[in-house]
């Protein structure tokens, strides 16, 4: 089988395996686990940020880094279809009683931003704490937020003093496209969420980066959400070895994702890195008949097809799978 349902399903390597089996471990809710101390230290310095702390989820992290800004009752802003409203299963409501609002459209909508924020209105209206964005755009296929796009939310939300948080779970995909450092993301952000466990290849493990004090906080709340972990120096080192020897390959995930592209009929030029988003009349029956040639896809929505690529996805397995999908798709 060749999967294409999302950047997810790697496989540790070889290589990996064995600096998992040599990592030095400690008690990492005593802070004592160095290799997790070291990952740390690395990911907030990459983002030019005070602290990181390691969660088991990008989910976990995501929770984490949005309620460090907002509390009951606040409001957080952003697109429609993005990963913490549409497919966190409603975790920063029932976990840190925020609300959403959101705008639909492009990644950032500045015109729409600036309408839905709604601050200094009294006991009448809930008051945006947070502008929350996504870079790369999951479900916007794997779109990248311009640098200048982020830098002028980040303006925006100093005038009227608001905090900003970057879901980068594939933060890497947009740097490795675009050559914009992560420190330039960085800058943009108050706190973000990033994945080791998507274009990165490790098989667990996200980050929470931010300020010294957003980091302690969360500390406390990963434990009360059940997310401190013991021993957990071994997948750390997953991460550090990902970080030092995944990273530059990720183009070749994009290359492969313009290949599958062409092969759907949609424009290679349109994608931007490792995930594919095509319009097709019937995504279930897509999905069920290149499942029946090895290839597996997902639906994202009724006539919606995605196809992520990632290390487990050789040049060859991007050219078979092409294949298969264009026949499969003359015939559906
Ligand atoms: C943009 C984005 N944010 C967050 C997550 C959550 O990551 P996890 O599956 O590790 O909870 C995902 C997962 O695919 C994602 O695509």
């Amino acid at each position: 089988m060749i999967d294409l349902r999302s950047d997810t399903v790697t496989r540790p390597t070889d290589a990996m395996r064995a600096a998992m089996a040599g990592a030095a471990v400690g008690d990492d809710v005593y802070s004592e686990d160095p290799t997790v101390l070291e990952l740390e230290e690395r990911v907030a310095g990459l983002f030019g940020k005070d602290a990181a702390l390691f969660a088991p989820t990008g989910s976990m992290a995501n929770v984490l880094a949005v309620r460090s800004l907002a509390g009951v009752g606040d409001e957080v802003l952003c697109e429609a279809s993005a990963h913490i409203v549409r497919a966190e299963l409603g975790a920063h409501a029932a976990l840190s009683g925020l609300t959403t609002r959101t705008w639909v459209g492009r990644p950032v909508e500045m015109a729409q931003i600036e309408r839905l924020l709604a601050t200094d209105m009294g006991p009448f209206f809930v008051a945006t704490r947070v502008i929350a964005l996504e870079n790369t755009h999951n479900f916007g296929g794997g779109t990248v937020v311009p640098i200048e796009e982020m830098r002028a939310v980040r303006r925006f939300a100093d005038e009227h003093g608001v905090a900003v948080h970057v879901d980068g779970a594939r933060i890497w995909n947009a740097h490795v496209a675009t050559g914009t450092s992560l420190g330039e993301y960085g800058a943009c952000a108050d706190v973000l969420a990033v994945c080791l466990s998507k274009g990165l290849g490790a098989p667990v493990g996200s980050l929470m980066v931010g300020s010294a004090d957003a980091i302690a906080e969360a500390r406390v709340w990963r434990k009360r959400l059940g997310g401190g972990m013991r021993q957990v120096g071994i997948l750390a080192a997953a991460g550090l070895h990902a970080l030092e020897h995944h990273m530059e390959r990720i183009a070749e995930d994009h290359e492969h994702a313009r290949l599958l592209a062409d092969a759907c009929g949609a424009d290679p030029s349109a994608v931007q890195t490792n995930i594919v988003v095509v319009d097709v009349p019937d995504a279930a029956a897509v999905v069920a008949a290149a499942r029946e040639h090895g290839v597996l896809v997902s639906a994202v929505g009724r006539r919606a097809l995605r196809m992520v690529t990632h290390l487990d996805v050789s040049r060859a397995d991007a050219e078979s799978a092409a294949s298969v999908l264009a026949k499969v798709l003359e015939q559906d």
